[in-house]
């Protein structure tokens, strides 16, 4: 099916506010393309290389008190140059101005000081809105003033220092911002990078250095000058018609004949894909958000909303040398889809002399290792909690409110309040066949106990921080709070949605009204630079 780019928005639009009313649940529709550029302009598959970005190095690394490392980063938010579309430059916000920002790579046990420099212009160019910033570690148990609290934002020529601790388990994390009401455009412009935490176990079992791969994968969609136009169909999603990964357009990425890493970033306001290969090949899972799957599974193709990450082994040595392999996307129900959103990137296979010296090259592990999260039983979970994630009186809502409520409160109102230590089932529900929510928990790492009723999915069977709830579905996930207390949020990972409104926050030992030492906005606030 194709039809023009009009037609797809009204269907997309009917999708969006028509499914209450026609209470039909809508597939993904195709059209030729959402960005004005000329032809000429058009970026075409599998033309441009793939890029990594680069990994950051610390202004220094030195001993507390206590003699544990501690690594100082600096990180400024600027305006930058990228070029994606052909003949044409596109003005970007990121981390040291690119995208996706640099690579934070760490140890786990080394602490990281980041100070974080908001020196971007007054009003972002997509809609002339203040240009504040928060910036969330997502995947860590950093305290609630180091979490990108909302309305803990950095104003222009600000700066904060966020403290992160990297005890936990090696994981694929990510950084990006969560300014209230304003991250899909900060993110969307640009403010995102991958953030990865080393330890024995995954260094001694999965491929490192040039064969453990980034792969950040966005939508965007332009307009006639090159720019990146903004079009969330009335805060239901943004669909763009052009793919990219780290920044590059349906890149393509030599390989050599053994088995190489990808941890694969979804960073797209709204979209979700189902990747596969055009082999037909099963990928290996081996990790999830928070990190090493106890048992490596084999999938020909998985389901990835925004915000999710999940570490993949492809095996390139069974491919002759000169052989392309292409990333495909399936797509999923109540996505939009144009003409080459089913490609993703493709490798192509090298005759390069592997070096096979180093086991990993023809290593699939089976048995990787568990985590606290995945040696949770449903069992030790004193409370069940219902969370409903719906759409009521034009907004959308968590339980029937939304962050406007918490910030009405004066920023009291959870959720929902475990003690220190507790273990929870928190049962998920969308019950719309109209759309489809990412969940995010901050702060756990969550255990996928079921959905609607079955097992979760073969490569859902690892520690995660955003859940795929799915049209029709109550998903039930157990985790338990620990490490910190204080206000953490919770919220849909479809950006336009967590914008306008689908964002509440639960506390974790804390009482509503007591004094709170990790008060997420007044305990670490933004300042001007030290003279
Ligand atoms: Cu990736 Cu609260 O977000
Ligand atoms: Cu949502």
């Amino acid at each position: 099916m194709s039809m023009s780019r009009r037609t797809a928005l009204k269907i997309g639009g009917a999708g969006f506010l028509g499914a209450a009313v026609l209470g039909a649940p809508l597939t993904s529709v195709e059209a030729k393309s959402a960005s004005r550029l000329d032809a000429r302009n058009m970026p075409a598959p599998f033309r441009t290389p793939l890029t990594i970005p680069p990994v950051l190095s610390p202004e220094k690394t030195e001993r507390d008190a206590d003699g544990r490392l501690v690594s100082s980063y600096r990180i400024k938010q600027l305006q930058g140059k990228a070029n994606i579309v052909p003949g044409l430059s596109t003005t970007i916000f990121g981390y040291n101005g690119i995208f996706p920002g640099p690579t934070v790579s760490v140890e786990q046990g080394t602490r990281i000081n980041l100070r974080m420099d908001n020196y971007l212009p007054v009003f972002n160019p997509l809609d002339g809105q203040v240009f504040n910033t928060s910036t969330h570690l997502h995947g860590s148990a950093s305290l609630p003033q180091f979490d990108g609290y909302a309305n803990d934002i950095i104003p222009k020529d600000m700066c904060k220092d966020y403290e992160y601790p990297n005890f936990q388990p090696a994981r694929t994390i990510w950084y990006h911002d969560h300014a209230v009401h304003r991250t899909a455009h900060n993110v969307y412009s640009g403010l995102a990078a991958q953030y990865h935490m080393h330890d024995p176990v995954e260094r001694a079992l999965l491929p490192q250095g040039k064969f453990d791969v980034p792969l950040t994968v966005s939508d965007a969609m332009f307009a006639k000058d090159g720019s990146l136009s903004f079009d969330d169909n009335s805060q239901s999603g943004l669909w763009g018609d052009v793919i990219l990964v780290n920044g590059a357009p349906w890149p393509v990425m030599k390989v050599q004949r053994r088995v190489y890493r990808f941890r694969i970033l979804n960073a797209s306001i709204s979209r979700s894909y189902r990747f596969a290969l055009s082999t037909g090949d099963a990928f290996t899972v081996v990790a999830t958000d928070g990190g090493l799957i106890p048992v490596a599974q084999q999938v020909p193709n998985w389901r990835h909303s925004s915000g999710e990450r999940y570490e993949v082994l492809i095996d390139f040595s069974k491919y002759a040398a000169g052989k392309r392999v292409e990333l495909r996307n399936l797509s999923n129900k109540n996505n939009v889809d144009y003409d080459f959103t089913n490609k993703v990137m493709a490798f192509d296979v090298t005759d390069e002399p592997v070096n096979t010296a180093d086991h990993t090259w023809k290593t699939l592990p089976k048995v990787l290792t568990s985590s606290t999260a995945m040696s949770l039983k449903a069992s030790q979970a004193g409370k069940t909690r219902k969370m409903r994630f719906d759409r009521s009186g034009g907004r959308w809502t968590i339980n029937g409110s939304s962050w406007e409520d918490v910030v009405d409160s004066g920023f009291q109102k959870v959720l929902a309040n475990p003690r220190l230590n507790d273990t929870e089932i928190w049962e998920l529900e969308n019950k719309s066949g109209g759309w489809f929510h990412p969940v995010h928990i901050h702060l756990v790492d969550f255990q996928i106990l079921s959905r609607n009723g079955r097992p979760p999915f073969a490569y859902e069977r690892g520690p995660k921080d955003v859940v795929y709830l799915g049209e029709n579905e109550t998903v039930r996930v157990l985790m338990k709070f620990e490490h910190h207390r204080g206000r953490y949020m919770i919220h849909c990972h479809n950006l336009p949605h967590e914008d306008h409104d689908m964002m509440n926050q639960f506390s974790v030992g804390y009482t509503a009204g007591t004094p709170d030492p990790n008060d997420p906005i007044a305990t670490a606030p933004a300042h001007y630079e030290n003279p």
